[in-house]
């Protein structure tokens, strides 16, 4: 990763889903709830809101689902759809421009229906005014002729549910947040949970791999199923290579040594953010947008996709004033002399 444009895409530990990986997500994704992992309190609620709507043979309140990616808000609007036996229609909020494309698609869902909205935090406004009413009252109002003899119709909708998806809870305007019924927050999983997961995925894939090579893998897939998933498959391309294509604890260390990713999952990228603020600017506090200057990686990326990981393990915090790195940093990278005596390095 030496050169600085490349390093998104070449991150390993970049949790956003990568394009060629989108075949290898549909076979190992979940379909049912019994077979999603972890998320137990949400899991619950889901099941008895779900089964208490197909008793009273209702659609479902809409529902909200954010969190850090990689971590099954996708799988989980997949699976709602599949337990109610009802359609999915995929679209995102860059993706509804204009309020005839949305006015097409709802048109166009049948009662029970539901439209998965990814990124809802990017909805525009105009498209979020027409949601209201849709989500409210399953209405769709029409405004027919300009000027003063502009007339509004209103439209009636199917009975359908919106299953909002987004990383970004605190950009989604009030009004639309309150709109839903069902608010759930998906969180890091536990190292045992993704060590399941990774198992279950092993499994499908029919790779040989030993307990503890699970949970080695594990141990470094920052929480995040998809990339304990991309580790998984990393690995096994490495054991097919080096050895006989099972994975032993040898060939995991070897495996992940060379990717370059240490014991908690960091990689160069997490390390130079934590040096950089450690190093260079006496461990904060300093704001995101000077971390992006020194560092040379986007402001949106670090804020996105490096932070929430380096918050969850304590390697950082977020003060009014700016990032700080806590001591677990500096005993990480080896600057052992910690927060106070940091004028030294
Ligand atoms: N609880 C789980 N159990 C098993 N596998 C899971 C679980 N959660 C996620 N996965 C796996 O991780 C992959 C990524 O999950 P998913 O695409 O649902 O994440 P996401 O939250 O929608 O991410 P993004 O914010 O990037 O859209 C899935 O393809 C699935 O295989
Ligand atoms: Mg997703």
């Amino acid at each position: 990763m030496t050169d600085e444009n490349q390093g998104k895409t070449k991150r390993i530990a970049d949790p956003e889903e990568k394009k060629e990986e989108a075949a290898f997500d549909i076979t190992l994704r979940p379909k049912k709830l019994a077979e999603f992992i972890g998320q137990e309190k949400i899991k619950e609620n889901l099941q008895i809101f779900m089964q208490a709507a197909k008793g009273r043979k209702e659609p479902i309140e809409h529902v909200l689902l954010y969190g850090p990616p990689g971590l099954g808000k996708t799988t989980l609007a997949h699976i709602i759809a599949n337990e109610m036996g009802v359609n999915v229609r995929i679209t995102s909020g860059p993706a509804l421009e204009r309020s005839g494309d949305l006015a097409a698609i709802l048109t166009n869902l049948e009662d029970g229906d539901i439209l998965f909205i990814d990124e809802i935090h990017r909805l525009n406004k105009v498209i979020e005014e027409i949601l209201y009413p849709a989500m409210e009252d399953y209405a769709l109002d029409i405004v027919i002729g300009k000027g003063p003899s502009a007339r509004t119709l209103r439209l009636d909708l199917p009975k359908f549910t919106i299953v909002g998806a987004t990383t970004k809870i605190s950009l989604l305007s009030a009004p639309l947040r309150d709109r839903f019924g069902n608010i759930y927050h998906l969180n890091f999983y536990e190292d045992n949970e993704i060590g399941k997961i990774i198992n279950r995925s092993a499994k499908i894939l029919e790779i040989q791999m030993k307990d503890s090579s699970a949970d080695q893998i594990a141990g470094r897939a920052r929480k995040t199923p998809r990339l304990a998933n991309r580790l998984l498959k990393r690995v096994r391309d490495f054991a097919q290579v080096k050895a006989d294509g099972k994975i032993d604890d040898e060939i995991t260390k070897q495996a992940l040594t060379m990717l370059d990713i240490d014991e908690f999952g960091l990689d160069e990228i997490d390390r130079k953010i934590l040096e950089t603020i450690i190093t260079k600017f006496s461990g904060g506090p300093v704001g995101l947008n000077t971390i992006a200057a020194a560092t040379g990686e986007e402001m949106a990326t670090i804020e996105d996709v490096y932070e929430p990981f380096l918050i969850q393990i304590g390697f950082l915090k977020r003060t009014p004033k700016g990032r700080m790195a806590t001591e677990h940093a500096y005993k990480h990278l080896g600057l052992d002399d910690g927060p106070n005596n940091n004028k030294l390095l």
